[in-house]
């Protein structure tokens, strides 16, 4: 039996593992164990996907909520650390760049016991963003790396790693996405395809959501864009905090379609008949490239390179007129039809990879 220990916490980790945790469940070889942190404790941050993607329910949750990020890291480490010390599994698996991500490979590996991450070898160059550090640190602590695309498994090579303990198996996110289609679509037909013009908008990163500058700025722009479309915008508890703080919750709310987070199914069916998606999400950025929706993302960087390439997604900065300027480019171009992600079997690659790495390392202890 293969023992796994997954560590998730925030909401794209539930997404990221939810087909390859079904696919633990139903091999009789694996046995995984999920720990949640508690990151993300919101209902519609956590719950909702674990129902509505029949995720496996979490074995422990450690109950770590927002802290300083430093504070929370330790917090977490000292919690999985104790699990894994009882548990003694044959790999520990982390998805993405958030501290959960960290917290996982860095208790691990200071175990001994061999680090999968998966979504390794993203870089937005970015030394400032919390989560470039937890990716860097992540990847630099993992034994096995798992890439979504060619250049994320080049980019490890430069950084050194050897070559054997790279995997380029395409996006865990595909997968879900091309599972959940067709239910995807019914859903959009019926209750997003009369709704009218709209744009799709979600902002939360720390970058974005720190200063009364840039939320004003955004504000001034998306007002622009609301004279000929519904703006419609799922607000991540971290910015609902932060404008209400700022006295700004009212001028959005008064304006624009504000909405409480909403689960994978419906943000993906509302994303399916939007004219444009803004957001500085990662994920989002490679799902509106999936379901060919423009997307506009409100960064200096991004982490999904061949998104841009492609021509589905343009990155803007936040000044003046621009993301107004940029939104009416994005709107009125299409892309080129590429995949460098995969073809949406990346759950199961990983999962015969890990069984040929557990077989391999066996053969090698029953040799000596
Ligand atoms: C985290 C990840 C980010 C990921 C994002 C997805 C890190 C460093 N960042 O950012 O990479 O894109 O998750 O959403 O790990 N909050 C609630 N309810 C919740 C969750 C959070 O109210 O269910 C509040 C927290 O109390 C905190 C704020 O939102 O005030 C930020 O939460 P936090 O987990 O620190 O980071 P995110 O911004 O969600």
């Amino acid at each position: 039996m293969i023992k796994i220990v997954t560590i998730l916490g925030a909401r794209p980790q539930f997404i990221k593992a939810s087909i390859l945790s079904k696919l633990f469940k139903s091999s009789s070889d694996f046995k995984e164990l999920i720990v949640h942190t508690g990151q993300h404790y919101d209902f519609t941050m956590s719950q909702i996907f674990f129902q509505e993607l029949k995720i496996p329910k979490p074995h422990f949750n450690l109950g770590v909520q927002s802290k300083l990020h430093g504070a929370m890291t330790a917090k977490m480490l000292i919690k999985i650390e104790k699990l894994l010390i009882k548990i003694r599994p044959d790999f520990t698996i982390v998805y993405g760049d958030t501290n959960s991500t960290l917290a996982g490979a860095l208790a691990s590996r200071k175990l001994n016991i061999p680090v999968i991450h998966i979504e390794a070898g993203l870089r937005s160059f970015n030394p400032n963003m919390p989560e470039e550090v937890n990716r860097i640190l992540t990847d630099h602590s993992s034994t096995y790396l798992f890439t979504p695309s060619k250049l994320a498994s080049f980019q490890l090579l430069k950084e050194n790693f050897h070559k054997d303990n790279i995997f380029n198996v395409g996006d865990t996110m595909l997968d879900v996405y091309l599972n959940h289609k067709p239910q995807i679509k019914k859903i959009s037909k019926k209750k997003f395809k009369d709704l009218g013009k709209y744009i799709l908008v979600t902002i939360h990163r720390a970058e974005n959501t720190m200063s009364e500058e840039i939320l004003k700025n955004i504000y001034l722009n998306l007002e622009l864009l609301s004279q000929n479309y519904k703006i419609i915008f799922p607000m991540h508890p971290r910015t609902e905090k932060i404008l209400r703080n700022l006295k700004l919750y009212n001028y959005y709310k008064s304006t624009f379609n504000l909405i409480k987070p909403i689960g994978y199914i419906e943000t993906m069916s509302l994303l399916e008949e939007a004219s444009l998606l803004i957001t500085d999400s990662g994920g989002m950025q490679k799902e509106s490239f999936y379901c060919k929706v423009p997307c506009l993302t409100v960064r200096n960087q991004t982490e999904w390179p061949e998104t841009v390439q492609s021509g589905w997604n343009r990155k803007t900065k936040i000044k003046n007129k621009l993301i107004y300027k940029n939104a009416l480019k994005s709107i009125s171009s299409k892309g080129k039809k590429t995949k460098p992600y995969g073809s949406g079997n990346a759950s199961l690659l990983i999962m015969k990879k890990i069984r040929y790495l557990y077989n391999k390392v066996k053969k090698y202890e029953n040799s000596v």
